[in-house]
């Protein structure tokens, strides 16, 4: 990957990240600039991005792993994930629907039984399920990063 540059967000790019997300259409809340990597182009475009959100003060979570429809399959999450990943004490969970769980196996998550699923997740993933068999959006996976 060349062309990008992956590190901490600045204030200045906190209307960018929250566009990334909108387009990409996940999750839009707990948004704060201050906890996010940014891959950012030579024109100084935030075309990547992701965050660790704290749950209370036993739950992190990866989130808003983002990039760009243009800027796709160049290794963009993958930097922003390792940027994140490096700082970040374990253990790490993520929720994702079923179809992206294999990204992040890439990266030594693995999928939690869920009765191992902090209460957390449990209740986000009752809500899911219950869209679900509205919308048919898929399996929503709990995953932890030892
Ligand atoms: C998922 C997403 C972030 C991937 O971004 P990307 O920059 O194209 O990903 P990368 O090129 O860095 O890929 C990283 C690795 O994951 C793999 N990968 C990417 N998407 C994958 C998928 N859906 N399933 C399996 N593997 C995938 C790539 O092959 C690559 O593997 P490698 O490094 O071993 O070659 C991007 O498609 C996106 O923004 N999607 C919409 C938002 C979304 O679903 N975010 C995740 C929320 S949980």
């Amino acid at each position: 990957m060349s062309g990008y540059d992956v590190r901490a967000a600045l204030e200045s790019e906190s209307a960018q990240i929250k566009d990334l997300i909108h387009l990409v259409g996940i999750n839009p809340t707990g948004l704060d600039w201050r906890r996010f990597v940014v891959a950012v182009n030579d024109l100084g475009e935030v075309v990547g991005c992701g965050q660790v959100k704290p749950h209370g003060k036993e739950i992190l979570e990866l989130a808003s792993i983002a990039t760009h429809p243009d800027h796709r399959g160049q290794g963009v999450a993958r930097k922003v994930i390792e940027a994140l990943l490096r700082t970040t004490p374990r253990p790490l969970y993520l929720m994702c629907i079923s179809n992206n769980g294999p990204m992040y196996e890439k990266f030594g998550f693995k999928s939690v039984a869920h009765e191992e699923t902090p209460r957390y997740f449990q209740r986000i993933q009752k809500l899911f399920n219950v869209a679900n068999v509205i919308h048919g959006v898929g399996e929503l996976l709990v995953m932890k990063l030892e």
